[in-house]
């Protein structure tokens, strides 16, 4: 019964996790067959379709208009928010927007998260907001909403490939946490507001930034062994291997690993990087199959994660951000999908406390 190991919560035809084989099947089609081929536009219409009734042709068009709309509660980002951690900010104002189970109350919280960490990380730095470019697709405009100038072409593919990769992966914590919210028929705004609330806990969205703390601590790639090896002898886990569904290695760490080469070409600091990184990741499969022989422990999507939203210019701090960029359309379609079966989500508990003592 612990951590509902299992046990089965759900029917969806939105996406399924295969530990096994290593697959990751979205709406029909296995996260290769998206991930680097598809836009994050188009991915979210895939979600989408079927759950509203008036889901328009341009996906991309409805993306960029909903991001002007929300820009408007960016006006709600004061010194106090902005000194918070940035999940907490972009969830603040997230809160701010409107709750309803309509396309455009969808839209705008699928548009959200790349507006408000956008902005967050920019009053971070003191500087002003950068308002959306509707004409845009969702990534290029994510990213120059940053950083204020317009990114390459190779840097808007990586983090469209990104997108896609963490857009839905079954019945993960926070995607459970949406469903029960959807399922009071609370509104889409609140499921997605406890989605991003179960997304920032560590043990689910939070763990990319430790990767980057594990390899700016090795530093050079000849420190790589004895560091792990240190690591592992005081009982400390390698940050980015292992994963409570895969048995060999998560698909999505593939998809990012193509995107995060295809990224060093174009910058020969980021390729110094990756193959520092890419380095420690062999020595770190070395020593586990030496240490672990009858354990599988492959490398996970934070590795690659961890590289990709460093090399494309994010702070480590925000890094869950930018999960919830891709995940909240997961999320959405969850939600309307819980609300479609019309059924509560209300489970039982097993008491064990005292019994009530007899009266005198
Ligand atoms: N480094 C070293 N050893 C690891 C390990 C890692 N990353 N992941 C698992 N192990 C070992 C454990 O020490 C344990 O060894 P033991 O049986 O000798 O005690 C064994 O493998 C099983 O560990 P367990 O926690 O039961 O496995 P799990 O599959 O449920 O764990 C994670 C999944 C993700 C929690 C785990 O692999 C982990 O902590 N990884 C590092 C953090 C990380 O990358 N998180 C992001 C996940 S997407």
């Amino acid at each position: 019964m612990s951590g509902l190991e299992g046990v089965v919560a759900a029917q969806t035809i939105l996406s399924e996790v295969d530990g096994l084989a290593g697959r990751l099947i979205i709406r029909g089609h296995a996260l290769d067959q998206l991930a680097g081929r598809w836009t994050f536009e188009q991915v979210v219409g895939l979600l989408l379709d079927g759950f509203f009734p008036d889901m328009p042709e341009d996906v991309s068009g409805a993306l960029g208009a909903a991001r002007v709309r929300v820009f408007a509660q960016v006006a709600g980002l004061d010194a106090v928010l902005a000194a918070r951690p940035p999940v907490e900010a972009v969830r603040a104002l997230m809160a701010r927007l409107p709750d309803g189970d309509d396309l455009e109350t969808a839209l705008n919280l699928i548009a959200a998260p790349a507006v408000f960490t956008a902005a967050v990380l920019r009053a971070a730095g003191g500087e002003a907001p950068i308002a959306p470019d509707a004409a845009l697709s969702h990534a290029p405009d994510t990213l120059r909403m940053m950083r204020g100038s317009a990114p390459s072409a190779g840097e808007a593919a990586a983090l469209d490939t990104y997108l896609v990769t963490v857009c839905d992966h079954g019945l993960n914590a926070s995607t459970f946490a949406a469903r029960v919210v959807a399922s009071t028929q609370a509104g889409l705004g609140s499921a997605v507001l406890a989605g991003i609330s179960a997304l920032k806990g560590p043990l689910h969205g939070g763990a990319p930034g430790p990767v980057i703390d594990m390899l700016d601590a090795i530093g050079e790639p000849q420190n790589a062994r004895p560091w792990l090896e240190a690591a592992l002898d005081r009982g400390e886990r390698l940050m980015g291997f292992g994963h409570r569904i895969y048995r060999v290695r998560d698909p999505r760490a593939d998809a990012l690993k193509t995107a995060v080469r295809l990224l060093g070409r174009d910058s020969e600091g980021a390729a110094g990087r990756i193959a520092f990184a890419e380095a420690v990741e062999q020595a770190a499969l070395a020593i586990l199959r030496e240490r672990k022989p009858d354990r599988p422990l492959e490398t996970n999507v934070e590795f690659y994660t961890a590289l990709l939203l460093e090399a494309l210019g994010f702070a480590p701090s925000a890094f869950t951000c930018v999960f919830a960029m891709g995940r909240t359309a997961g999320w959405v379609a969850h939600a309307r999908e819980q609300t479609a079966g019309g059924k509560l989500i209300r489970p039982q508990s097993l008491y064990v406390g005292p019994a009530p003592k007899a009266a005198a």
